[in-house]
């Protein structure tokens, strides 16, 4: 996506050789506009692949996720982050480190809302590591769904995320290529 790539020159900030800002477009400040294109975009790319749900993890990813079920049809499940002491016997747990805030977290679904016959395609902002991709998948698993793919809208290949996740024969597209922020510049990589 070429309007993608512009809007990522344009407004993400190098943090370091391995983090990039992306704020202004996706983890603070969200472009409907830009973010239905995403929608339009993953919809297209997984359109024979019969979804009967979208899912994804609490926070960033929800907003590429809804454009994407709604251009689909189908609902949208996010994952939610545990904070809650209020124990549901019917949820699906992993524990996750996250790798921006260095910590561990517990994310959770409900199994009322990822079901044996489901085939559900799992959308993401950003792939670095994986470990919360893995995660979501782990849950996928566990409930018995099928997982179609992964759409991420950034992947950042120099992180072992995304290759560790296609090794695993899981089809994972993504939407822009990051091959490298080395020096401060953000150098794309060619799509798959
Ligand atoms: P992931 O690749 O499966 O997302 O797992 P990883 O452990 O690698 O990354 C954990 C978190 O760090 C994710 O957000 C991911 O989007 C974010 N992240 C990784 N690299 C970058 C980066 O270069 N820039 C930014 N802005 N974020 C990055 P999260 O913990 O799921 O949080 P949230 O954004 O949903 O709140
Ligand atoms: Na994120
Ligand atoms: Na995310």
């Amino acid at each position: 996506m070429e309007t993608l790539k512009q809007r990522i020159l344009n407004e993400g900030k190098v943090i370091s050789d391995q983090v990039l800002n992306l704020d202004g477009l996706l983890n603070h400040q969200v472009d409907p506009q830009l973010t239905m294109e995403m929608g339009r975009e993953f919809a297209a790319r997984f359109a024979e692949a019969g979804v009967t749900r979208v899912i994804t993890v609490e926070s960033s990813g929800i907003a590429v996720a809804f454009a994407t079920a709604y251009e689909l049809g189908v609902p949208l499940v996010f994952a939610r982050r545990k904070k809650t002491l209020l124990a549901d016997p019917d949820a699906l747990c992993e524990r996750v480190p996250s790798f921006t805030k260095g910590i561990v977290t517990d994310i959770m679904m409900s199994r009322k809302y990822i079901k044996e016959n489901d085939r559900v395609l799992f959308i993401d902002d950003i792939i670095a590591n994986g470990d919360a991709a893995r995660g979501l998948i782990k849950i996928i698993e566990r409930s018995g769904a099928e997982l179609v793919g992964l759409g991420v809208v950034v992947e950042k290949c120099f992180q072992a995320g995304a290759r560790t996740i296609r090794e695993q024969g899981i089809t994972l597209e993504s939407l822009v290529r990051i091959e490298s922020l080395e020096g401060g510049v953000i150098t794309f990589g060619e799509s798959l």
